[in-house]
């Protein structure tokens, strides 16, 4: 069982890079399976309905989410209506969405897990116990398990990798969306990034228009954060073989390509 992780897809010019290199991804990777991070689908900051299901169309099998899941209404409003769709299981109970979900494919049941961390991050639950508690429970029902760790800090993202180590296929970190180049199979089995990288705008500074942001810097004037749309496309994921058999990893392989749109 060959899964596709795509790091955080970036506005219009990430979900046209997914557009325009899946299907030779799939191809050349012989993926099974398709996860993107959708928190920044719709202009940077969120997603609703028209850009998940765009990134559905293109051949994501599902969605994993962040610290931006809820910046756009419609996305709060749509997410319990796609199953599809795997927000941030440390937020509050109650909250929209589902924190961890079974997908099916090819007689193959996989388990996927989504984490905020909470190091230089708004406070929530713990992520180490709700993970644990959402592992127990699919564990009930497959040993392919799949959890985006959506962290800023390298110690949190190592210290989960570490946690989980054997008891889930991979752990891999989406958020700060500069793509880390320490991929590994940890000792007991399970596939470990710190970071995938972000699918979006190359020259931007992480997929934003760098003259804004420089601005702010310089300034600390308010600024409306605006997605670069011009320009090349970096796609960044990780393909990650299991053995459906015992849920171990068998190899974790970077992808950074760099697309003209
Ligand atoms: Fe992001
Ligand atoms: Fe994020």
């Amino acid at each position: 069982m060959r899964i596709l992780m795509i790091g955080d897809v970036v506005g219009r010019p990430g979900r046209h890079c997914v557009r325009d290199l899946l299907p030779r991804v799939k191809e050349n990777y012989c993926v099974d399976f398709t996860v993107a991070n959708g928190e920044n689908l719709a202009s940077g900051t969120g997603f609703n309905e028209k850009t998940a299901n765009e990134l559905f169309g293109y051949g994501v099998d599902a969605l994993t989410m962040g610290n931006h899941v809820w910046d756009k209404k419609e996305g709060v409003a749509y997410i319990n209506r796609d199953s599809r769709i795997v927000r941030p299981v440390n937020y509050p109970p109650g909250t929209p969405g589902q924190g961890y979900a079974v997908f099916a494919c090819k007689g193959v049941k996989i388990g996927i897990v989504n984490a905020n961390g909470r190091v230089f991050m708004p406070a929530l639950d713990c992520p180490f116990r709700r993970v644990e508690e959402a592992v127990k429970e699919l564990q009930a029902e497959t040993n392919c398990l799949l959890v985006d760790f959506h962290a800023e800090a390298t110690s949190e993202k190592i210290a989960m990798g570490r946690f989980l180590d054997g008891s889930v296929s991979a752990v891999v970190g989406t958020h700060t969306h500069v793509q880390t180049a320490d991929e590994r199979l940890l000792s007991n089995g399970t596939a470990y990034i710190s970071d995938v990288g972000m699918t979006g705008p190359y020259e931007s500074v992480l997929g934003i228009d760098p003259e804004i942001v420089i601005k702010k810097f310089r300034t600390q004037l308010p600024a409306r954060f605006e997605v670069l749309d011009k320009g090349a496309a970096q796609f960044n994921a990780v393909v990650i073989e299991i053995d459906p058999q015992t849920g171990y990893a068998v190899s974790i392989e970077r992808i950074f390509d760099i697309h003209q749109l």
